[in-house]
């Protein structure tokens, strides 16, 4: 993805373009700023950043930055803290669609985005975002209520990248040795249209369709930072990956091997929230939509001209394919991986905390079949829980069925997985935990900072559209 340094004030149009995907063939996606994935965001901690979306779409959009936190304003609440699309902006009658384009003297786009009401006029937003908090992968995608899938799906989805002091003083491969990689799958139509089937026209109303995308959207192409089943050329040395699945709803078991069928291992580094106490050897890695992953894969003993395959253990045919290395020439290499990387607390319980449960599972929506929490679809004017600010509490996930839960705000650490401690996945300061039918998973949380209003919901993007959210608000 295309790299961008950001701080202080900068801009990301949201827009359709036309991207070549599948060789040959042109894939008209929503964007930000015309590539897929939008520009890769680097900001380094506590440097807040003004992200201005502008949106040149024809859809209402939100953007909210996952992992980030996040004033309540600058969340992305899906229903009313919209960006609606400029266009309609323009036809509002109130001609304040083309900034500077009324009354001189006024309209500045200083002054229209002083007042928010402008900023809806405008198709505007002003996204702030603090970023105090450790050197980690972000990511940013569409949040609009009931929409969220279909949008991430078309294409709105980034990197933004945290870094800070403490990390750039470890030994960790850099540069060019440094790869976010974006796992998605979808799908695609012949002339490479992307086909998103719970909105095929010829579908909906027909009995049965609900159910048959009760799971989530699947698509059968594997695409890594938007290109599908990529070979990457590297050197025989120690490479950073930042792994990040992005899919809707289809889960990976990552593993790497050479074409020889030499199994070669990952060392976990970090989670979502941040690097762990120390590294972590892994064979494989199982991701949920939303998790990232951030290893180091050492290539350094393969001869050039070697090949790596990266396959999804939960795959059949290509979908067990994601991506290929190839090792192009030795090279030099002085990174010591260092043996402690950053100071993690156990995470252990606190006594006396509240414990919150929350169930996930299927609620009826507006009459129809659907998920909810707690037996609730998501209602946006009652949120589920109050906590006050400063706070650590307990939340125990419980589920029947597959949900990766994510909370917005605040990182947690995983307790208990079931009647054992944290799983090997669960390791680190995580925010979306892949919770397994029937194995409630406990976590520790602390709430810090921002008073507000922010999200809990299952980050298979379909459930979250069939309304597997709630609201909780910190006071
Ligand atoms: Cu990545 Cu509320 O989502
Ligand atoms: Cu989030
Ligand atoms: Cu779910």
């Amino acid at each position: 993805p295309v790299k961008r340094p950001a701080s202080g004030l900068i801009s990301i149009e949201q827009r359709s373009a036309s991207v070549e995907i599948l060789p040959g063939l042109r894939t008209e996606m929503m964007t930000y700023d015309g590539v897929f994935p939008g520009p890769t965001l680097e900001t380094r901690r506590g440097e807040t950043v003004t992200v201005r979306h502008t949106n040149s779409l024809t859809l209402p959009t939100a953007t909210h930055l996952h992992g980030g936190h996040t004033p309540a304003e600058s969340d992305g609440w899906p229903t009313d803290l919209l960006v609606p699309p400029g266009f309609e902006a323009r036809h509002a009658g109130h001609g304040a669609g083309h900034t500077g384009g009324h009354g001189g003297g006024h309209g500045g786009d200083h002054e229209t985005m002083d007042d928010p009401k402008a900023q809806v006029r405008t198709g505007k937003r002003d996204y702030r975002y603090p970023l105090d908090q450790p050197a980690t992968t972000l990511w940013y995608h569409d949040h609009r209520m009931d929409f969220t899938a279909p949008q991430v799906w078309r294409g709105l989805a980034g990197f933004h990248i945290v870094r800070d002091d403490e990390e750039d003083a470890l030994s960790l491969p850099r540069g060019e040795r440094e790869i976010p990689l974006m796992i998605a799958d979808r799908a695609f139509d012949e002339d490479g249209a992307l086909r998103y089937p719970a909105l095929d026209p010829e579908l909906l109303g027909q009995p049965g369709v609900e159910d048959r995308y009760m799971a989530g959207v699947l698509g059968d192409v594997i695409l890594v930072n938007g290109a599908p089943w990529p070979e990457a050329e590297i050197e025989a040395a120690q490479y950073r990956l930042r792994l990040l699945n992005a899919s809707n709803a289809r889960r990976y078991t990552l593993r790497l091997r050479t074409d020889s069928g030499t199994p070669v291992r990952f060392t976990q580094i970090g989670s979502d929230g941040g690097l762990l106490a120390a590294p972590v050897e892994h064979d494989e890695i199982t991701m949920a939509s939303g998790e990232r992953f951030d290893v180091v894969v050492d290539f350094r003993s393969l001869p050039p001209g070697t090949t790596v395959e990266m396959r999804n253990g939960l795959g059949t045919g290509r979908t067990a394919q994601v991506m290929r290395f190839r090792i192009t020439r030795r090279a030099t290499d002085d990174v010591r991986l260092p043996e402690r990387l950053a100071d993690v607390p156990e995470p252990e319980k606190p006594d006396g905390a509240v414990v919150r449960r929350w169930h996930f599972r299927k609620a009826s929506v507006h009459g129809r079949r659907g998920w909810g929490i707690n037996g609730k679809p998501f209602d946006p004017a009652v949120p589920q829980a109050q906590v006050p600010l400063g706070s650590t509490e307990i939340w125990e996930f419980f589920t029947d069925a597959h949900h990766p839960v994510h909370v917005h705000l605040s990182p947690f650490q995983v307790l208990r997985r079931g009647n054992h401690g944290p799983g090997p996945m669960d390791l680190g300061w995580k925010d979306t935990v892949d919770v397994r039918p029937y194995e409630a998973v406990r976590v520790r949380v602390r709430f810090e900072k921002y008073a507000g209003r922010f999200l809990i919901h299952c980050h298979n993007l379909e459930h979250e559209d069939m309304a597997m959210m709630a609201g909780f608000e910190t006071v």
